[in-house]
């Protein structure tokens, strides 16, 4: 058995990452891997308090450092207490979101030091990185619509455009920094051929493990 890997997704809200996890999660039990996935904060009691704080849209009085701070933490949380056992275990961790939301959203998005929200988040994650990053590209007009449909939104959701902008120009230049990371995967495809893509390249790590 292959030793346990981090698969993680990201995208702006309203990507359809959600449908993407699912559909990777039953490919890959359906081929005999274990395969786990987690949101942030992945069920640690702390990690549920924290995020209460991060997306009570009464805070709206909340630094933005004081913000990346939490998120880090949280993911922090989460490492210690799901992730890393998971992977001792040697399961697939498919992850909704991980660090480089924080370095979209807190770093592009509220203009933090791009390195030191890497570093912290680093040290948050004790440098256990994924092995494959999934960007389910959608502009943020098509996010938009898609959100619309929803009927609770929180305290980031409801940024105005310009932070959406800066978020979706974030994840740009992600995938120009860490392009042997990072796939971008065009977000307006129907759903099956986006997993189908996913699961290209996804066969092709698993036979390198
Ligand atoms: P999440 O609940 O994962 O939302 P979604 O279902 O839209 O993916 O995340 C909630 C919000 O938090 C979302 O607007 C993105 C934001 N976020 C950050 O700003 N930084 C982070 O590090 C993470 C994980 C999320």
């Amino acid at each position: 058995m292959a030793k346990g890997m981090i698969i993680s997704f990201e995208g702006t809200d309203g990507s359809g990452k959600t449908t993407q996890i699912k559909a990777l999660s039953e490919y890959l039990v359906n081929k005999g891997y274990k395969a786990q996935m987690l949101r942030e904060p992945g069920g640690t009691k702390i990690g549920e308090e924290i995020r209460h704080i991060l997306l009570n849209k009464d805070n709206t009085e909340m630094a933005s450092l004081t913000e990346m701070l939490l998120y880090a933490s949280s993911r922090a949380q989460m490492m210690e207490e799901k992730v890393q056992p998971l992977l001792n275990e040697g399961y697939v961790v498919i992850l909704d979101r991980f660090f480089d939301s924080s370095l979209a959203y807190q770093s592009y998005g509220r203009n933090l030091d791009f390195d030191a929200v890497l570093a912290i988040n680093l040290a948050a994650v004790k440098n256990i990185i994924p092995k494959i990053t999934f960007f389910i590209d959608i502009t943020p007009e098509q996010s938009l619509k898609r959100r619309k449909n929803a009927t609770e939104t929180d305290r980031l959701e409801n940024e105005d455009m310009s932070f959406h902008y800066k978020v979706y120009e974030g994840y740009k230049q992600l995938l120009k920094r860490f392009p042997e990371r990072i796939i971008r995967i065009d977000g307006t495809e129907t759903p099956k051929e986006i997993t189908k893509e996913i699961i290209k390249y996804v066969d092709i790590i698993m036979k390198e493990e």
